[in-house]
């Protein structure tokens, strides 16, 4: 690896946020290492000409996890400048009606591989000035979502996890933040929810490139969540203000 070099470590790379996000940071020159369990993803990507390391990850398997990171800190001499923990997957359905096989999976891959990614990168985070842990959580971190449960409580998870985390980690001058997308058009939005979607406003569908940006914004900034679109941040007043409102409001059928 040059010396000099940026290195961005993201899982969920396989499609979505985490390609987009992969292919953004490659043009700007980082050596981007790429994660995914689907390998076909893995390797679409790697057939754009990145040059980079790809390889298929588990996130809900911790050793797997630790292995990964062992084997980027030893090709980039123990440093790593963005940690994007990025992998999820979504569950809907009622909560009552969901199989505890797959309550237990999400919690797996969008919690328990959250925090072993984390913990595994800390060292290399440490050893490199500047860098930042960043987590994808989702505007289902504002305000649990109907039909939803299991997802939100994942996601609302790593935001209090990411505002502890960048408290802990300041004085190894490791910043901590997460992204909270609102809708982003990618194989996690079906075409009969998007046909359903506002063409304005904080919930029109944004292209993956959009959060590519603000995970570059993140890297350069200092905040901790940061709202794609920033229309979201409108929603956390009113979560924080008046959240029955928002819950009768649901209770009636609205949609949002
Ligand atoms: N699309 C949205 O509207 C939206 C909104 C808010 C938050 N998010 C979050 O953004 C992140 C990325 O999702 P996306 O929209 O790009 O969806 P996506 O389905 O296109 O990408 C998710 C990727 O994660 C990978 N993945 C799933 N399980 C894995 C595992 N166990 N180990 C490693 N990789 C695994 C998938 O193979 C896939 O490539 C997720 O955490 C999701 O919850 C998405």
């Amino acid at each position: 690896m040059p010396d000099g070099q940026k290195s961005i470590f993201i899982t969920g790379v396989g499609s979505g946020i985490g390609r987009a996000t992969a292919l953004f940071f490659a043009k700007r020159g980082w050596l981007v290492a790429g994660y995914d369990v689907n390998q076909d993803g893995l390797t679409a990507l790697q057939s754009e000409g990145i040059n980079g390391i790809f390889e298929r990850l588990d996130v809900s398997d911790p050793d797997a996890v630790r292995e990964a990171l062992g084997r980027f800190g030893n090709i980039t001499q123990g440093r790593l400048d963005l940690l994007f923990n990025n992998a999820g997957i979504d569950a809907k359905g009622p909560f009552a009606e969901m199989p505890w096989e797959r309550i237990e999976q999400v919690v797996s891959v969008n919690l328990i591989g959250g925090l072993a990614l984390i913990k595994a990168a800390f060292p290399l985070l440490a050893n490199t000035p500047g860098s930042i842990c960043l987590s994808t959580a989702s505007a289902s971190a504002i305000v649990g979502a109907p039909g939803r449960a299991v997802y939100s409580a994942t996601k609302h998870a790593l935001k209090g996890l990411t505002e502890a985390l960048s408290v802990e980690f300041a004085s190894a001058g490791v910043r901590a933040a997460d992204l909270l997308p609102g809708i982003i058009d990618t194989g996690m939005l079906s075409d009969k929810s998007k046909a359903m979607l506002p063409p304005q406003g904080m919930w029109r569908p944004l292209p993956a490139s959009a959060v590519a940006e603000a995970v570059w914004a993140a890297y350069e900034g200092s905040g901790l969540h940061v709202y794609v679109p920033e229309e979201l941040s409108a929603l956390v007043l009113e979560a924080a203000s008046q959240p029955e409102a928002i819950r009768d409001r649901r209770i009636a059928g609205s949609v949002f």
